[in-house]
């Protein structure tokens, strides 16, 4: 994979904390430590999380990188200590009864473990704050170019939003910023107030029977301009690179681009956006370009803004399918690496959904991805001289 801007988390759910270390930022970038909280603070407060969220304030300490609240083209730092670290009596209770669905089975083989513990704790989705404090910094210079990125819940547990038609959400800027304003009051992240009410019902329901739910969220970026990404090669590809950061996030299962699934029912003279040159502007230069971008119409963007794997200038349109939660309450059957016997999962503290959480994580990881590819075309090491 091509990467100017790289990466790298440390840390584990109750362990002292989470260090996250960004690479490749350009220096002049404006930052605010206040935002950077909110970003957190989106990732963490959603309808369907379990009490951890509530104890974690996603505390952290800027410690490179940054200096007079702008980025310096140094590596940037972040810790984010573990409040729950010196509180949490559980965190050296072994896990012996795999979860199905965790990471505990596949984990405790690979590394040749019984104990599933040192597994469950890195693969805990703890470590998407650490994305998400990445990620910030990337929307910031992103921010700079004019790219937004939002996102919204469509269903949870099969309680689905009525919004408005995929076509407009895929590339109607005023629709996308509707929505993605409702998503910001929604408890559970969905635009639709009364979906809203109905998710948090089902929430309610999944909880108190001692089960867990999953759903789907669509994320939309918008101002994302022409020729970022690559045909030339599969890593370079912006679909690709998008697809995995977004299947990278801890209990996604499938990724959409554009319209997904939906275009192998269709004719090729409906699955495509037809095009239209228009006119040149009246001051344009003469001379100029006949392909212009800004004289080239699109009536749809079933493509999602990505055709051979290069932003077209539509918006980037994401859908992506969460799985339920794997700690139930009511555990599955399972067996005990140790003793041998079938015994139930594993149980203990647990969410209950995280849609609305992972759709935050998901714009994050969108905003790293498109942020490599603008810093891949553009270089620079400062945003003063691109
Ligand atoms: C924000 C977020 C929070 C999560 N919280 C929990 C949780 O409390 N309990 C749990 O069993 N899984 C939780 N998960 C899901 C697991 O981390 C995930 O299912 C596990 O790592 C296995 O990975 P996989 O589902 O991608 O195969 C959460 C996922 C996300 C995105």
């Amino acid at each position: 994979m091509v990467r100017v801007l790289r990466f790298l988390t440390a840390g584990e759910s109750h362990g002292p904390g989470l260090t996250a270390i960004l690479e490749g930022m350009p220096a002049g970038v404006n930052v605010s430590l206040d935002e950077l909280r909110r970003e957190l603070e989106r990732r963490r407060r959603c309808y369907g999380r379990g009490p951890r969220s509530a104890i974690e304030e996603d505390e952290f300490v800027v410690t490179a990188g940054v200096y007079k609240g702008r980025t310096t083209g140094a590596p940037i730092a972040v810790f984010l200590p573990n409040k729950d670290h010196v509180n949490w009596a559980n965190r050296d209770v072994p896990i012996t009864a795999p979860r199905p669905g965790h990471a505990d089975l596949p984990g405790a083989l690979k590394y040749g473990f019984t104990d599933c513990r040192p597994v469950a704790e890195r693969a805990s989705a703890r470590e998407t704050a650490a994305r998400v404090a990445c990620a910030y910094f990337a929307r910031k210079y992103l921010d700079v170019h004019g790219v937004r990125i939002v996102s919204w819940v469509t269903a949870v547990g099969g309680a689905a939003a009525v919004l408005p038609p995929a076509e407009l959400r895929m590339a109607d800027e005023t629709t996308v910023l509707r929505l993605a304003d409702a998503a910001e009051r929604s408890p559970v992240r969905c635009p639709d107030a009364d979906a809203s009410l109905r998710i948090v019902a089902a929430i309610d329901a999944a909880r108190a029977a001692g089960d867990s739910l999953g759903g789907t969220f669509e994320v939309v970026a918008l101002g994302v301009p022409p020729a970022l990404g690559s045909h030339v090669h599969w890593d370079r590809r912006l679909d690709a690179r998008l697809a995995a950061a977004v299947m990278s996030i801890n209990s996604v299962k499938a990724v959409e681009i554009g319209a997904g699934f939906a275009v192998a029912d269709l004719m090729g003279s409906e699955a495509h956006d037809e095009m239209v040159l228009e006119p040149p502007q009246v001051d344009e230069p003469p001379g100029a370009a006949p392909a212009d971008p800004r004289r080239i119409r699109r009536r749809s963007n079933r493509a999602g803004g990505i055709e051979g794997g290069i932003s077209n200038g539509r918006p980037i349109f994401l859908r992506a399918a969460v799985k339920p939660v794997p700690t139930l309450q009511r555990p599955l059957s399972s067996f005990d690496l140790v003793t041998g016997q079938n015994r139930p999962a594993h149980r203990e503290r647990s969410d209950v959904c995280v849609v609305g959480s992972a759709a935050v994580v998901a714009e994050a990881v969108v905003a790293l991805v498109i942020a490599d590819a603008f810093l891949e075309r553009l270089g620079g090491d400062t945003i003063h001289r691109g």
